[in-house]
């Protein structure tokens, strides 16, 4: 596998949320994606950006623009100093928050793309990797 092209989106602010969204469009420009890929993981990114910033204290969106054999994809790496998820199977699951959100975003995001991996350790921070292969 190699990374073709990468960069780094910051996502500190709510405000960051939409950058974070219009980098993860204007990278799959470069990967071919078909529309409806695209949507479901602009959708996922905007759930994981957020849960950056509202639970993670702030981090970055790091972006990777992989080859595999013949197919292109877009990885992207949520990664925070934040508290950390202290039970990643509750907070996976469909409708809990700690907070006053619908519970969704997690759960969410993994079904909308093709790989979802979760580390965290307590007062560490959470790094959440996504892929969508085109
Ligand atoms: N980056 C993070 N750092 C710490 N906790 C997180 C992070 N992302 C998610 N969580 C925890 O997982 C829970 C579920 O997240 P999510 O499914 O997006 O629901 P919601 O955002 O509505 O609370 C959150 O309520 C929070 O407790
Ligand atoms: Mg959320």
């Amino acid at each position: 596998m190699n990374v073709r092209s990468s960069g780094t989106q910051p996502v500190r602010l709510e405000q960051d949320v939409v950058l974070a969204r219009q980098t993860t469009r204007k990278v799959a420009g470069e990967c071919k994606m078909r529309l409806i890929d695209l949507t479901k993981l602009v959708t996922a990114v905007s759930e994981l950006a957020r849960n950056t910033v509202v639970y993670g204290g702030g981090g970055d969106m790091d972006w990777q623009v992989l080859e595999d054999g013949g197919r292109v994809g877009l990885r992207l790496i949520f990664s925070d100093n934040g508290p950390g998820i202290p039970d990643i199977r509750l907070a996976m699951t469909d409708g809990w928050t700690s907070g006053s959100g619908l519970g969704l975003g997690l759960s969410g995001a993994k079904r909308l793309v093709e790989e979802f991996e979760l580390e965290t350790a307590p007062g560490q921070g959470t790094r959440i990797t996504i892929t969508r292969w085109t």
